[in-house]
């Protein structure tokens, strides 16, 4: 059930260059919420930031109540956000979006940027599962990889940076992890259009179901006012809540090249 709720913060710490870890309780028991289902965040000031923000829930505490964000600033809203201070409120709806499925026994999950955070929550549910996920993230530099000890003893790491001061030089989708790419029977990827539709057409060309979850610039959240839609096969869906996980075939965008 969706809910809409003032959240205090209880931590915000710089890391990377220009992204930032939020920290935030509720009140009310937080319920289950599926990896890759996010939150439309209200930014302080609203006169200037009248527009939540939707930003992926990384991980949750049941017992703490608290959710944990890794936010990359790259505007006004982000700014703002990113100066928000411990005890202050900020307003939430949540848990929304329809999340990953985790039906896979051998996951490889593909990451790059802030489309890392999403991944964090994918990986626990599959640990808890039993099943260990391998993990490939992709940063144009080790220093932007901070995300990665989240996955430290859950899950099988490697990594690809373009300037190749951490794992491998070069691009996720030129990782030499991919040539036994087929051992994987599940991809699910989360970053920059550009290497999600890489990845989409390296496991097309292999034959391996491919998740892949959109970050369509949103407003209401809620599928009341479609500027968040993109094309399918079956006509035009709402981002925000028929996905933003889509299995990449349906998506025209990611075929029609
Ligand atoms: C489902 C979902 C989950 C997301 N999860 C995260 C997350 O965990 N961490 C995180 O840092 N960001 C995440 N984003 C992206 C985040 O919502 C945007 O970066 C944010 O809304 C930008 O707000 P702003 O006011 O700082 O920037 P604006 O002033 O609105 O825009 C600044 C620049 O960023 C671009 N931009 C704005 N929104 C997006 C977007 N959705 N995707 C790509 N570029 C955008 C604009 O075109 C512009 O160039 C997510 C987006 C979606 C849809
Ligand atoms: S953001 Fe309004 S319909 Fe999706």
């Amino acid at each position: 059930m969706k809910r809409i709720e003032d959240f205090t913060i209880i931590e915000n710490k710089a890391v990377d260059q220009g992204s930032f870890i939020l920290v935030a309780q509720c009140a009310s028991r937080l319920e289950n919420i599926q990896p890759g289902q996010f939150v439309n965040m209200q930014v302080p000031d609203t006169q200037h930031t009248f527009l939540r923000r939707p930003i992926s829930i990384c991980t949750f505490n049941k017992e703490k109540n608290t959710i944990k964000f890794y936010i990359r600033k790259v505007g006004n809203g982000t700014e703002k956000l990113s100066a928000l201070k411990v005890g202050e409120k900020v307003n939430m709806v949540y848990p929304l979006g329809n999340g990953f499925d985790t039906d896979s026994k051998s996951p490889l999950l593909i990451g790059g940027g802030c489309g890392i955070a999403p991944l964090v929550l994918l990986a626990q549910t599959f640990a808890q599962k039993g099943v260990r996920a391998t993990i490939l993230l992709g940063a144009k530099s080790g220093n932007l990889l901070s995300l990665k000890e989240d996955f430290a003893g859950i899950a099988d790491v490697y990594i690809s940076t373009d300037d190749g001061s951490m794992g491998e030089k070069g691009l996720v989708v030129n990782h030499s992890l991919l040539q036994k790419v087929n051992t994987f029977d599940k991809i699910y990827t989360c970053g920059p259009t550009v290497m999600m539709k890489a990845v989409a057409k390296l496991a097309r060309e292999n034959n391996i179901p491919c998740m892949v979850s959109l970050e369509n610039t949103m407003a209401c959240g809620v599928g009341a006012c479609l500027c968040c839609v993109t094309k399918t096969h079956e006509g035009h869906k709402c981002v925000c809540t028929e996905g933003p996980v889509f299995n990449a075939l349906e998506l025209d965008e990611f075929i029609d090249e």
